[in-house]
């Protein structure tokens, strides 16, 4: 199927400053240089926020990882989760249509949204709440058809379920998904056949279903105020590493950048991660240590020994720009490092301008204390085999 942008594209795409905050988070648990892996994530949060893929966003998202747009753009397109096309504000019909379905009577489902919500896929019904499409296998196949509605799957079909599923929708209920014929998950239609005895202790619904049913998402979209972030170690304020080119929406992201520093961890009330209460000493340390910078500075050297400076990337955490900054400061080898005190931990941490807080979030000194004395860690390792850099 040919996936390409909508023809119609609004002028700019900014996250909202929860899901900023979320998505820095995501950045953040990947090291340097590998800002890319959290595409996915940051693709998907822009999709939930503004109910389809704009092109505005997929090279926002881009900018923020140090993208060409044109690699964000190949994983936009590649994915049908993906949804380069508005769609219904309520709720996107995704009918499998392939064997099994297409055996079981999908063909008849699809007959149903055509009349229902509109004629064509990705046509939106008259009032703007639905749409639907044909989607290639979803891994139900036992229980054909099925269509995925949101994030849950609708399953054991028959064309009356599937026009009353639309109808409660309309009427702004959202139906328990699974099974729609009775059936616990995927056992035989005419009931189990082994293992009968754990059948009086089992939960209402199967685990798929019961955790829908908990969750209460399957239409809803996310808005980045829901999960705290799961990211304790930028409680203490520390910046996350994004692309620096400058973009309408990099400015627009600096104002939230500031709010999130100011912030907790967690909103809205809930309790902080265990991890995140350790921080306000970890920060408070730090700013103690700032305050006595010339102090905790450590010793620092104008030029490599003879021999040349040592591998400094062999630390996890360090990349190549941050290989250099820390030579710009005097540091070169693992020896150096593996001595700086906790005070000059925080001092370096405070000083690494753009990737704050790496020293202590990456163990920098335990790992360089190891390759200090000739040892090697698994990521050094790695590196040396040239399989990281
Ligand atoms: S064929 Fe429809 S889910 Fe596999």
């Amino acid at each position: 199927m040919l996936r390409r942008l909508h023809h119609d594209q609004p002028e700019s795409f900014a996250f909202t400053p929860a899901n900023l905050e979320w998505a820095k988070a995501q950045i953040s648990k990947y090291p340097e240089g590998r800002e890319a892996s959290a595409i996915i994530p940051l693709l998907w949060r822009a999709q939930e926020q503004e109910g389809w893929l704009t092109r505005p966003a997929i090279e926002t998202v881009a900018d923020m990882l140090g993208m060409p747009y044109i690699r964000a753009l190949e994983v936009a397109t590649f994915y049908f989760m993906f949804q380069l096309h508005p769609v219904g504000s309520v709720a996107h019909f995704q009918i499998c249509g392939t064997l099994s379905c297409m055996i079981m009577g999908a063909e008849d489902l699809i007959a149903v949204a055509k009349e229902k919500i509109a004629p064509e896929p990705f046509m939106l019904s008259p009032d703007g709440r639905f749409s639907w499409e044909e989607v290639e296998c979803l891994g139900a196949c036992t229980n054909a058809p099925m269509a995925q509605i949101g994030k849950d799957f609708y399953e054991d079909l028959t064309t009356e379920r599937f026009a009353e599923i639309i109808d409660e929708l309309a009427a702004g209920e959202v139906p328990v998904p699974g099974p729609q014929n009775g059936r616990y998950a995927a056992e035989p239609l005419g009931g189990l056949t082994s293992l009968e005895e754990f059948e009086s202790g089992r939960s209402q619904y199967n685990g798929s279903v019961e955790r829908a049913v908990r969750l209460g998402d399957t239409i809803k979209r996310i808005d980045g105020t829901e999960v705290p972030v799961s990211a304790p170690w930028l409680a203490g304020g520390r910046r996350v590493h994004v692309s620096a080119k400058k973009t309408p929406a990099k400015k627009a992201e600096e104002q939230p950048a500031a709010s999130s520093a100011a912030k907790p961890a967690a909103k809205g009330g809930e309790k902080p991660a265990p991890k995140a209460k350790a921080k306000p000493a970890a920060k408070a340390k730090s700013a103690e240590a700032s305050a006595a910078q010339p102090a905790a500075r450590p010793e620092a050297l104008e030029a490599p020994r003879a021999g040349g400076a040592d591998d400094l990337k062999q630390i996890k955490g360090v990349g190549p720009k941050l290989e250099k900054l820390l030579n710009s400061m005097g540091f070169f080898h693992f020896d150096q490092i593996a001595k700086w005190t906790d005070a000059e931990v925080a001092w370096v941490d405070e000083n690494l301008e753009g990737f704050k807080g790496r020293v202590s979030r990456d163990k920098w000194v335990e790992q360089a204390r190891i390759l200090a004395e000739g040892g090697e860690t698994a990521f050094s390792r790695k590196v040396k085999k040239g399989g990281v850099y």
